[in-house]
């Protein structure tokens, strides 16, 4: 006879991905989010929650390099796919600080994070952009990050960083993330 527990397992998805570098493997309800996956059960709380509802932008991560609202994502879809989040940019890791991403760089010089709410998801828009094209036009970072809503820096501080990594990127040394 079941118990409530192997009930409640049977309904239980298993998901195997590569996260932000590491083969990971999960168990998952099969309604859950990947954004609910990621900040509770594996404690990745760099990604936000905003409107749950894919209109902000403050979920985005990278699923196979592509930029997507992880909120709109069932946690199962991640299942074989290489994902991303903020914490695997740069190659900080739990036992040092590391280097950061140019992006993340930049952000900080020009000023371009204030509460910080929106960030974590408009570095990954801006990430897979620049790993498609290491030349964007001020246009197509626009239209890039035109998913990605803040409410603090008026985007023009957000804009000028991105263009700044894009040139470092160009113009400098291998980065990890
Ligand atoms: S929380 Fe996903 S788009 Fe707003
Ligand atoms: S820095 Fe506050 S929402 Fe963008």
């Amino acid at each position: 006879m079941n118990s409530n527990n192997e009930e409640s397992d049977a309904t239980l998805v298993k998901v195997s991905f590569v996260l932000n570098g590491k083969q990971t493997e999960i168990k998952v309800k099969p309604w859950e989010t990947a954004l609910t996956v990621l900040r509770e059960q594996l404690g990745l709380t760099g990604t936000k929650e905003g409107c749950g509802i894919g209109e902000c932008g403050a979920c985005t991560i990278l699923v196979d390099g592509r930029a997507v609202d992880s909120c709109l994502l069932l946690a199962p879809q991640l299942d074989g796919r290489d994902v991303q989040t903020v914490e695997g940019l740069g190659s900080a890791t739990a036992e040092s600080e590391g280097v950061l991403h140019p992006l993340q760089e930049a952000f900080i010089s020009h000023g371009a994070v204030q509460c910080g709410f929106c960030t974590p998801g408009v570095l990954m828009s801006a990430k897979a952009l620049l790993d498609q094209n290491p030349s964007p036009g001020r246009e197509e970072i626009i239209q890039t990050l035109s998913g990605n809503l803040c409410r603090c820096t008026g985007y023009i501080q957000i804009l000028d960083a991105v263009e700044q990594a894009a040139k470092d990127l160009r113009e400098t040394k291998p980065h990890k993330g």
